[in-house]
């Protein structure tokens, strides 16, 4: 474990513990008011608690940025498209009380939902991570969270750690990566010793990824790092505004939707498989290296690391096997499957590996099927320009 040389204290005992600190003012470069807030996010000014007047003798208020669920890039996020998802759902579905989004990416489509109970689960450790942080119903301490993240983002680290060794000047600079290795090791270490708990883990780690996203030097996604590049933004966490209302039977969990579905038992379940070979493993395995934190070997110039166990049957083409035997394991009234209409309309990498004759006959085994249409541009990675883009909604009634 390295150790940060601006400020020499573990932060856990620092933010709470309140240790005593040498010299604060040159330890701690806490950063006020600062100006250059991004224009989808706003600040706040937090009074300090009295535990902290130690550090920041100077500074009696402290700013801090806010981030939503929709503040990131993701590769099929359905953010934009939750109207026309909620009016299908409203015109065509009844009672429906508890709701489960089993591919569910960044939870976008569960946010719409946020009055009823939500079941979510997804492959990817580092999207169950934030899954949990904005729909679980464990209470989490808010001022700790900012606390928290106010300190990160004034910490200066110079000894190097598993992301410095590993990922210097590619996706991030050597001194993002630095801090990046240094927060999620004490995130951890902190949870290990008791003083967060699974929430405010989750919250933290979600913080780190988003702010990760964001100065990330790549198209959207990490199969490739821009080289030669400037490194002109900075690791800057913000708070996740995540209720402190969810449903108390909420439910996050993190498997192959082909294992879990038979045990899941919903109203309405909404499906938003991957449609290509592009896999989310390949896409996102900084992230979910960093969420993960198992400090894994990693191999080739995207430095990636072993995904053999992450790999979804719907990238392949055992695609449509897999959605067979998904639809019969499905305990719901209402099926909603979101897919798009390029089964032969890219290239081999961008066609959708389930054809519209077999979503029609695995779902019409189910119940009666209705098909809504809606065109909608595609998040891609800048590459393609693909034509006539729509995106489908097959709602299945499902025979009782
Ligand atoms: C199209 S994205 C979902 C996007 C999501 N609706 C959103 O708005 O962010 C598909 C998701 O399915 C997940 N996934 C792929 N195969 C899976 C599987 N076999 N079981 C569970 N999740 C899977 C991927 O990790 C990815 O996050």
């Amino acid at each position: 474990m390295s150790h940060p040389q601006t400020l020499q204290i573990p932060f856990l005992e620092f933010m709470l513990s309140a240790p005593t600190i040498q010299d604060s003012s040159q330890k701690l470069q806490l950063e006020h008011e600062k100006s250059q807030f991004s224009c989808n996010s706003h600040k706040k000014i937090v009074p300090l608690q009295p535990n902290y007047k130690n550090v920041s003798r100077k500074a009696h208020t402290m700013s801090y940025k806010v981030t939503a669920i929709n503040n990131r890039r993701y590769l099929g996020n359905k953010y934009r498209l939750l109207p026309f998802i909620k009016q299908v759902v409203k015109n065509n579905c009844h009672d429906i009380k508890i709701i489960a989004d089993l591919f569910a990416g960044t939870g976008a489509v569960s946010s719409a939902f946020q009055d009823l109970q939500i079941i979510t689960n997804d492959l990817l450790y580092s999207n169950y991570i934030s899954n949990l942080a904005w729909f679980s119903a464990q209470p989490y301490d808010e001022d700790k969270i900012i606390q928290l993240i106010i300190a990160y983002n004034a910490v200066s680290v110079r000894a190097d750690n598993y992301m410095s060794n590993n990922f210097a000047d590619t996706f991030f600079s050597k001194q993002d990566c630095r801090k990046i290795g240094y927060i999620r090791e004490d995130i951890e270490r902190n949870f290990k010793a008791g003083k967060l708990n699974e929430r405010e883990r989750a919250l933290l780690i979600t913080s780190l990824l988003y702010a990760m996203d964001k100065i990330a030097k790549t198209c959207g996604h990490y199969d490739a790092y821009r080289k030669g590049v400037e490194f002109d933004l900075h690791l800057e966490l913000s708070v996740p505004q995540a209720s402190q209302n969810n449903n108390p039977n909420n439910i996050c969990y993190n498997q192959d939707i082909n294992t879990l579905a038979s045990n899941v038992c919903a109203d309405l379940v909404y499906l938003d498989p991957p449609y290509n070979s592009r896999q989310y493993c390949d896409a996102y395995h900084v992230l979910e290296n960093v969420a993960r934190w198992e400090k894994p070997k990693v191999f080739g110039v995207a430095k990636k690391m072993d995904r053999t166990a992450l790999k979804s049957a719907y990238c392949t083409k055992e695609a449509t096997q897999a959605f067979a035997d998904l639809i019969e394991k499905i305990n719901a009234r209402y099926i909603l499957l979101s897919y798009n209409n390029m089964e032969n309309k890219g290239n081999e990498r961008s066609n959708a590996k389930l054809a519209d004759t077999d979503i029609m006959r695995i779902l019409g085994k189910k119940g009666e099927v209705l098909v809504f249409e809606e065109d909608y541009k595609a998040f891609t990675t800048g590459k393609s320009k693909i034509q006539d883009n729509a995106e489908r909604l097959f709602l299945c009634i499902c025979n009782q």
